[in-house]
């Protein structure tokens, strides 16, 4: 077991120049003639718009245009049938409050927020529902599946189970949040060239989106994002105001500007949906699992759809031989949802694994010692091995960090004055994901390399890690390399999506990296120098001042005959107050399973942010919206909950740390999604150790513990 304090504690290759002020975020770019949108939105929730008197707007100072769907400039995509569902500016209809309309540009962005404020729409209303538990009990309303059925053995053996147990779990919207805001810069010039300063998790994907609205070549479309100020997955698409954007420089044939408002940011960028899920689960009087049923219910749009993995984790996660899941979504009239940290599976996760500690309760076991005895052996719903999972050892390494055997069984036993002290465990699991990118690398005789894949970094560190695995193979120090990325004309690279950058781009890494090693070893030998000379000798006698190769790489069969995925262990202590139902997350040990640790310093953080996410997630954050007008009322940082320093207690981190043999040639699998994954049962599990009471409903609010049973 590898506990120690792991080698190569680099920091950022980028760390100085974020905290000085010297990494540029989209915003900050300054194009000459740049000129500032900001978007006008509807104030109903369902209808159409029926009157639009822009004129006042358009004689305010500064302004430039007003661009709405009466004066649209041309988006081939838009007049095809088919295409994005919502056609911005292409359509007279409303589909959720807060909708961009039109937008108002000016020769700066409070002009531009004035005028705005001056555009005159009038609307003929309809009927809609906002309310997500409404649309899944209402019988009429409309329901889709999200995922096909799933059955393995029998259905609903649990029902017929020795100790059973059946619940339901609710979850409320989330809204991602990240400090940056969302936005972009556009700037279209004579013979449809395009260059954009984006905020996105995907330089390549934002390219493909706007060109294929527009129908220009990709190759007229220049991306840039060098540095993204957090995501989350709110960026892994190009959304509308996006779209407005690119049509409004396009219009006025200037740069446009815009950056949306916090507020903005709850309706026009997604968030992760609303579910409702129950849980059945049916087990022998020794604690052997014999039943899983999961169904959830999950929010989408009414305009396009929207769904993700909720019940996944049921089907592989635990040994049993009858499983079933159903997966259901619901429009409402909101805006559309997309993937959050851990999309579907921090969902079903929830759920999934607060039922596992219900019914460890049931059965009167250490819910610890219930989870290993149904650990499984393989993964029955591929029927294959899993390439590397080593859940138990995780199991110990927490248990022991954070002190599990202080837990007693029997809730509310650890009571010090008004504060009751409790233990919970969850585990965290998500597809360990590898897709296909291309890499170009240039090693140089001043003893550089430059590396260069048009990936992006929203945060976790990707220069960092591809620089430490160049650093291994090259033995050149990671001051010496330089890894370009967001950039769109970079060799293509997938969106930073999925925990798949590691593993995707640093295969890309790897595989350069060994043919420069063998290039410079074949160098060596053909000038009598010794296999070992340093690269920068090698180079100069060979006259070359630099070498480089472009290798693209992917996954083998190999991924065929392994079952893949991340693991994480959670594992919380908390203190619940027990006159106001306060709870204080006292302690946090996460530990992850995910293959070789590349770079020790930002998988730490990776886990760190995780866990205060999950800590927002099951204490605070909930998107709260007024039915009545179909509105956000907590659309802001005073209301929408957080967690900060005060919130989140010292997080230690361990890893296993042992190589995937299969996954790819570091061994390393994703952490991004697994450090929240889970984390939410874990305090849910925590507070019902703690208190006894056992709370279904995300967040887990005083006044829920208060006036629960
Ligand atoms: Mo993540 S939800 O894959 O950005």
């Amino acid at each position: 077991m590898q506990t120690a304090i792991l080698k190569d504690q680099n920091d950022r290759v980028d760390g100085i120049d974020k905290v000085m002020g010297r990494a540029k975020y989209f915003a900050e770019y300054n194009l000459p003639g740049l000129t500032y949108g900001v978007l006008v939105t509807s104030t109903i929730t369902k209808g159409k718009i029926s009157s639009f008197d822009t004129r006042a707007a358009e004689k305010a100072p500064g302004v430039i245009s007003v661009i709405s769907h009466l004066n649209k400039p041309s988006a081939p995509a838009y007049e095809q049938d088919g295409g994005p569902a919502m056609k911005i500016f292409y359509t007279d209809k409303i589909f959720f409050n807060g909708q961009p309309i039109a937008i108002v540009v000016a020769n700066t962005f409070e002009r531009a927020t004035y005028a705005a404020s001056l555009v005159k729409v009038g609307y003929e209303k309809e009927d809609f529902n906002t309310d997500f538990e409404k649309a899944v009990s209402n019988t009429k309303a409309k329901k889709l599946q999200g995922q096909p059925d799933y059955k393995r053995g029998t259905e609903n053996a649990y029902k017929t189970a020795e100790v059973k147990i059946e619940a339901n779990y609710h979850l409320p919207i989330e809204t991602h949040n990240p400090m940056e805001l969302h936005g972009i810069i556009a700037d279209w010039r004579p013979n449809n060239q395009l260059t954009v300063y984006a905020k996105t998790q995907g330089v390549k994907a934002t390219q493909g989106a706007i060109a294929n609205v527009f129908k220009i070549p990709v190759e007229n479309i220049q991306v840039n994002s060098e540095f993204v100020g957090g995501g989350f997955g709110m960026a892994l698409r190009t959304w509308p105001l996006e779209i407005a954007t690119v049509m409004a420089s396009k219009h006025i044939a200037r740069p446009v500007k815009v950056v949306i408002t916090r507020m903005q940011m709850f309706t026009m960028v997604g968030n992760r949906p609303a579910a409702i899920q129950t849980i059945g689960l049916g087990a022998k009087k020794d604690g052997t699992l014999t039943g899983i049923t999961h169904r959830a219910f999950g929010e989408t749009s009414a305009y396009e759809n929207f769904t993700e993995g909720v019940v996944n984790m049921a089907k592989f996660m635990y040994q049993c031989d009858h499983v079933n899941t159903q997966y259901t979504v619901v429009p409402v009239d909101l805006g559309v949802p997309i993937w959050m940290r851990g999309p579907g599976e921090a969902t079903g996760a929830f759920a999934l694994e607060s039922a596992i500690d219900e019914m460890a309760h049931a059965l009167d076991m250490d819910p610890l010692e219930f989870r290993i005895k149904n650990d499984p052996e393989k993964d029955q719903q591929r029927n294959k091995p899993f390439s590397d999972k080593n859940i138990k050892e995780a199991y110990r390494v927490g248990a022991e960090k954070i002190g599990w055997s202080e837990r007693k069984n029997k809730p509310g036993s650890l009571v010090n004055g008004q504060w009751k002290t409790g233990f919970g465990v969850s585990i965290g699991v998500f597809n360990a994901n590898r897709g296909r990118a291309s890499l170009k690398a240039i090693l140089k005789s001043d003893g550089t390399l430059l590396m260069q894949s048009a990936t992006s970094d929203i945060g976790p560190g990707t220069g960092t890690g591809m620089s430490l695995i160049a650093s291994r193979i090259l033995s050149i120090p990671v001051e010496k390399i330089k890894f370009e990325l967001g950039d769109s004309s970079l060799p293509p690279a997938p969106s930073q999506g999925g925990s798949a950058t590691l593993s995707t781009v640093g295969s890309a890494v790897n595989d350069a990296c060994v043919s420069l090693k063998s290039t410079i070893a074949e160098l060596a030998a053909n000038s009598n120098m010794d296999a070992t000379a340093n690269f920068v000798d090698v180079l100069k006698k060979n006259n070359l001042p630099s070498i480089e190769v472009t290798k693209q790489s992917q996954a083998g069969k190999e991924r065929d005959e392994y079952s893949m995925y991340s693991f994480s262990i959670h594992f919380v202590k908390v203190k619940v107050h027990s006159l106001t139902g306060v709870v204080k997350v006292d302690k946090i040990v996460s530990v992850g399973d995910s293959g070789t640790i590349v770079s020790p310093k930002t998988a730490r953080s990776q886990m760190v942010g995780g866990a205060v996410g999950g800590v927002g997630m099951a204490l605070t954050e909930e998107s709260v919206i007024d039915h009545r007008y179909g509105r956000y009322i907590n659309n802001n940082f005073a209301d929408y909950h957080v967690p900060v320093n005060a919130d989140i207690p010292e997080i230690e981190v361990h890893f296993i740390n042992k190589p995937d043999p299969y996954i790819n040639p570091m061994g390393a699998k994703g952490m991004g999604e697994i450090a929240l994954i889970g984390f939410s049962a874990a305090v849910a599990n925590a507070v019902f150790n703690a208190t006894g009471k056992r709370i279904r409903t995300l967040p887990i609010t005083p006044d829920k513990i208060l006036t629960s049973s």
